[in-house]
Formats: structure tokens, C-alpha cells, sequence
């Protein structure tokens, strides 16, 4: 996924393109570079690396221009260097392009235009888009634009200046979100909210295959079929401050600092005078109250989450549910048909291989919930219903409080969906909704632990590897803490049901090898104590989290103790992946590594 960023007015176009890319480089950070419409032509300056290393080109650069279009890139096509990054000149530098997707034919587009004589200097599909676009244009740049939209495939968000029109730019997307930020005297485009925060509040979300094009004066939206389209202005309420670290060392403890209000902000006006109240879901109720089976379809932490949401919805729903990652549920034929609902988990609500696992279960038929972070993204507005949970923005790449708050947006529908068929009696109903709005006083309690996480780091750091196992949510919440340390501590690691350890992989337990056992449930907790017992007679090294009340016992047999509070062990896992975060967090740190950017990722993978 990538970041783009464009501006037309009366400000230093530099500066906009350059704050707005520090606030999109959570998106890629592989290489970044800025096109400046000059009166002598297209100046573009971009090189591989951070943004920083962009910065540092531009300094002592009197760029005079007012309009412009900027890129930091996650790398598909082409190795991460200079002359892969965007922006892409066209063959005549009339043109030049910046680009967030991939283009799916372009090998067949590059063959056509080497056939016409072009030449190409990158390995990238964006390229083409330039070029194609410099065939196609005949003086009138959203016609060319336009035309060559209609003979791509595959997904885009776009930028393009041109230097016959130094009086707009036009833009354009598919698959791949973009918004339109309404100034005076200038407007904007972006890939995300946070760019465009500290110049404008109001926006155009842009829907898939719509071009437009913007003055400093205008913004017209037109069809790929060249008609107008009219949008609502989004009024965007989020506070600035949310989008910045607020002197929080990086955005990973800050978000996870979060986590409190944030379970607040998403279960608290949820629970009303006993009752789970969702909004809008009068109609999801009801055909909840008939559903026969559930899919759940998410990536990475969203699916983790996913995972929890299975046992929960199982045991108190008593509806089938299947949990799949949405890379492999939308290409394996899913049995989805009409009578079924399938939950989408997205923080972002970009996320490509989501996005079109939520298309195949709609075009079988399916009901979808979409459970999202990003308000008005588009997998909010694809789905049939939303449930949003209210984390906030969240900007480093690896999810903390987002996971948190899709858990808690997991509990409120297994209640409200239990309760719809009649299998909740009011007792239950009412404690298990107390045990909710418990919840982030309870998380914030183990936030105080802090200290105790960070000497236990420090002491495992420079594991080779680490295993995580449990039992039930236990090995469900294991998934998610592997998958922590691995995306920004670097450490391989692995999670496995506690029960399946000796079916195998205990072979690579020896002395001195990590495990981490969450032990927050009941009826499993004997048998889990035993699967530690097993990794300890060969010699590992045991980092129990569990609830208070078990703390004495379990310290008998692991080497050190996490407790969380006592709490019913049906809603612990929001509780007990916060010193998991913690732990790699600060594993992270001590590596040296770049905790809230880590090597090779994205914040939200808008290519399939
Ligand atoms: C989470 O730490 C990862 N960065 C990644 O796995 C992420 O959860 C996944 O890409 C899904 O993103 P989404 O929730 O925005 O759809």
C-alpha cells in the first residue's frame, strides 16, 4: 500500500506534499518523491528510503510552483530504488503520475506502448499508467485520464499533473481509497484523513471508478462514463491531536496506552439500561435471529481477532461459525449462500484481500457486517451493516488497540445476537453486560504492569525463537501475540494449541526456549498447566499471563507471572493481549528496531 498526496492554491506546494506524506508514511515507507508543476515544466524530485532522506533533497530548493502531487510507496513491482519511485514521468515528462494499487494488465499496456515506441526506465505497473495516459491525451487531460481508465485493470488511487493544464490536476479510484479536501482558494487529495487534518476538515470521499478534477476554485466529480456525480461533504470531527503521538516516545505505546478509552469509547454507549443497543441493527437482528451459519473474514490481527470471535459466537450464539483469512476464503469457492452472515473485521476497512472477500460473500448471497476503525472507508460502505469501533485513529503499523476494540465491537454482537435468539436469560444478559463495561478499567490495570513486562523483555530480547501456546481463546489470543512479535521485533515465532504441542513441534523446545502461555480459562486451565509442565522438562523458559486468583498456582511451575484481573474468563483476551503487545513493544525497542514503521510492512495492504 502507498501513500499519495496532491495540491492546488496559493501555499509553498513543497511544504503541503511534504507534511502530508509524514502523515501518510505509515502506509509504505520504501521510497517517496513529489512532481512540482514548474513554468519550465514537471520538476520531480524522489529517491529510495524514508521520507526524511526526500526532505533532505528538497531543502535549499526554490520551488515556485502551486500544484503538485506527492508519493511514499510500499514496494510490489520493482525493488525498492530511485527510479522505481514515484512519480512517474511519461516519455514526452508532460506528464507525470503518482499511484496507490496495481495495475493487473499492465505487462500487456507496456507491450503496446514499446509497440508505439515508448521506453520505460522502471519495473513498475505504475509507470504505464503515464504513458498510457500521454496516448490517450488529445488536450483534454480527465478525457485522457478517463480513457485510460477504461483500459486498466485492477486497483488505483491516482494523482496526475500535466503541463499543458497548470491550472488543475486530475485525479481518480478504484479499490484503493481517496479523498478530495475542500480549502479556500485550494483543494487537496489523499489516500487518508490525517494528510489533509491540519488544512482542512472537510472532504469528499471518493467512490470506486469516479476521476475528478480540481482547481483551486473547483472540484468536479465525473462517472468513467464522463457524467457528473454529486458527493456530501464529510465533515471529518477527529481531533488533530489524535493523529499525533502526543508525547508518547512512538505511536505503538501511545495506542496502546489508548486502550482504556478506547475499549470505553466502543462498549460503554453500547450498553444502555440493560440492554446492548448497536445502532442500525434492527435488521441484522432480525436476520440473525434465522441465520444458520456465520463467516468470519479478516488478515493478520483482524483475524486474530476473528478467531476470538468464533469461540465466543459458538458458545453463546450456538451458530456455526467459520473463520478464514479473506486471501484464502475469496479464491476456495466458499459455500456462502443467502441465509448467512459473513463479519468483516478491518481496522483500516482498505484492506484489499478483505474488501473483495466481503464482494464474493455479498455476490453468493450472503448478509455482511462490516466491524471497522476508518468511518466512511470502504468496507464500511460496501457492507450491509457497520458496527465501527471506536479506537480512533490508529498509525502504527501494528495493531494494538484496534484489536482491542474488535474484540470488545465481538463481545457486544455475540451478546445482541444471543439475546436475539432467545438463548441469553436476563440474568445472564445483565452480568455478562456489567463484565463489559468493566472491561477498560480492567485493561487499564494491567497497563500499570508496564515495568514488570519491560525487565522480562529484557531478559528475552535476543530470543532465536519463541513459542506461544494455549487453549480455547488462550491459543486464539497466542495467534495474535505471535504475529506482535514477529512484525516488529523480527524474532520468528509461533503460536499452537497447548493440546497439539506434543503431536509434534515439542521436538524443538530445549533448554532455554521461550514459551509464552496466556492461562485465562477455566474448565482448560489444569490441562494447560500440564502443556507447561511438558515445555518446562525440556527446558524452556515459561512466561505465564493469567488471572490473579490463579497467580500462586501457576507460579509454582512457570517462570514468571503476568496476572490480570479476576474477570469472567468469556471477555479476558481484551485484557490479557495488552502485556503481549507490551512485551513486544518493548522486545522491539531494545532490538534497535523501528517499532511503529517495522521493515517490509504497511499499515493497510491495499494490494492483493
Ligand atoms: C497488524 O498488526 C498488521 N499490521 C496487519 O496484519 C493488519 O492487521 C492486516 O493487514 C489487516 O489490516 P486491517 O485490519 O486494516 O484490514
Amino acid at each position: 500500500m502507498c501513500g499519495i498526496i496532491g495540491y492546488i492554491g496559493q501555499k509553498n506546494v513543497t511544504e503541503v506534499l511534504l507534511n502530508g506524506l509524514r502523515k501518510l508514511e505509515y502506509r509504505g515507507y520504501d521510497s517517496a518523491g513529489v512532481a512540482l508543476l514548474e513554468d519550465n515544466g514537471i520538476e520531480v524530485v524522489k529517491c529510495k528510503g524514508r521520507l526524511a532522506i526526500l526532505e533532505e533533497k528538497l531543502t535549499g530548493n526554490c520551488f515556485g510552483g502551486r500544484i503538485g502531487i506527492g508519493h511514499t510507496r510500499w514496494a510490489t513491482h520493482g525493488e525498492p530504488n530511485d527510479s522505481n519511485s514515484h512519480p512517474h514521468l511519461s516519455n514526452s515528462e508532460k506528464i507525470a503520475v503518482v499511484h496507490n494499487g496495481i495495475i493487473e494488465n499492465y505487462l500487456q499496456i507496456k507491450e503496446f506502448l514499446v509497440s508505439k515506441g515508448y521506453r520505460f526506465y522502471s519495473e513498475t505497473d505504475s509507470e504505464v499508467v503515464s504513458n498510457l495516459i500521454e496516448y490517450n491525451y488529445r488536450g483534454d487531460l480527465i478525457a485522457a485520464v478517463t480513457e485510460t481508465l477504461n483500459d486498466i485493470e485492477g486497483s488505483y488511487a491516482l494523482g496526475v499533473v500535466c503541463t499543458d493544464c497548470p491550472q488543475q490536476f486530475v485525479a481518480a479510484r478504484k479499490d484503493s481509497p481517496l479523498i478530495v479536501g475542500l480549502g479556500k482558494g485550494e483543494n487537496f487529495i489523499a489516500s487518508d484523513i490525517p494528510a489533509l487534518l491540519a488544512y482542512t476538515r472537510e472532504v469528499y470521499i471518493l467512490e470506486d471508478r469516479e476521476v475528478v478534477r480540481v482547481s483551486s476554485e473547483s472540484v468536479e466529480i465525473f462517472n468513467l462514463l464522463g457524467e457528473r456525480v454529486e458527493h456530501e461533504i464529510f465533515h471529518v470531527d477527529w481531533d488533530v491531536a489524535a493523529a499525533e503521538k502526543g508525547g508518547f516516545e512512538h505511536f505503538m505505546i501511545k495506542e496502546i496506552s489508548e486502550e482504556p478509552h478506547a475499549m470505553q469509547q466502543t462498549l460503554w454507549p453500547r450498553l444502555q439500561g440493560g440492554e446492548v443497543v448497536l445502532e442500525n441493527s434492527e435488521a441484522l437482528l432480525a436476520a440473525v435471529a434465522d441465520c444458520h451459519r456465520i463467516n468470519i473474514v479478516a488478515c493478520g490481527t483482524a483475524y486474530h481477532a476473528g478467531v476470538v470471535g468464533k469461540y465466543l459466537i459458538e458458545k453463546l450464539v450456538r451458530v456455526p461459525v467459520e473463520v478464514d483469512v479473506a486471501s484464502e476464503f475469496r479464491y476456495r469457492d466458499p459455500l456462502v449462500e443467502p441465509g448467512q452472515l459473513t463479519i468483516i473485521i478491518s481496522q483500516s476497512g482498505e484492506t484489499l484481500d478483505t474488501l473483495m472477500a466481503m464482494r464474493e460473500a455479498k455476490r453468493k448471497g450472503s448478509r455482511t457486517l462490516a466491524v471497522v476503525n476508518v468511518v466512511g472507508s470502504s468496507i464500511a460502505r460496501e457492507a450491509d451493516d457497520v458496527l465501527y469501533t471506536w479506537a480512533g485513529p490508529e498509525i502504527a503499523v501494528a495493531s494494538t488497540k484496534a484489536y482491542n476494540t474488535q474484540l470488545a465491537a465481538l463481545y457486544l454482537l455475540t451478546l445482541a445476537f444471543a439475546r436475539a435468539k432467545g438463548l441469553l436469560d436476563t440474568a445472564s444478559y445483565l452480568a455478562y453486560q456489567e463484565e463489559l463495561r468493566l472491561l477498560p478499567d480492567r485493561v487499564a490495570e494491567v497497563l500499570a504492569q508496564k515495568d514488570a513486562i519491560q525487565k522480562f523483555a529484557a531478559a528475552h530480547f535476543n530470543a532465536k525463537s519463541v513459542f506461544f501456546i494455549g487453549r480455547g481463546l488462550d491459543y486464539a489470543l497466542a495467534l495474535e501475540a505471535s504475529l506482535k512479535l514477529k512484525e516488529i521485533a523480527y524474532i520468528h515465532s509461533e503460536a499452537y494449541a497447548g493440546g497439539e504441542l506434543k503431536h509434534g513441534t515439542i521436538a524443538l523446545i530445549e533448554p532455554g526456549t521461550l514459551v509464552v502461555c496466556p492461562l485465562t480459562q477455566e474448565a482448560l486451565f489444569d490441562k494447560m498447566l500440564s502443556n507447561i509442565r511438558e515445555v518446562k522438562a525440556r527446558g524452556a523458559v515459561v512466561l505465564a499471563i493469567t488471572p490473579a486468583k490463579y497467580a500462586a498456582a501457576v507460579a509454582q511451575t512457570a517462570d514468571a507471572v503476568l496476572t490480570i484481573p479476576d474477570m469472567d474468563s468469556l471477555f479476558s483476551s481484551a485484557a490479557a493481549v495488552t502485556p503481549l503487545q507490551l512485551f513486544a513493544y518493548y522486545v522491539s525497542l531494545m532490538r534497535g528496531n523501528d517499532v511503529d514503521k517495522p521493515r517490509n510492512l504497511a499499515k493497510s495492504v491495499t494490494v492483493e
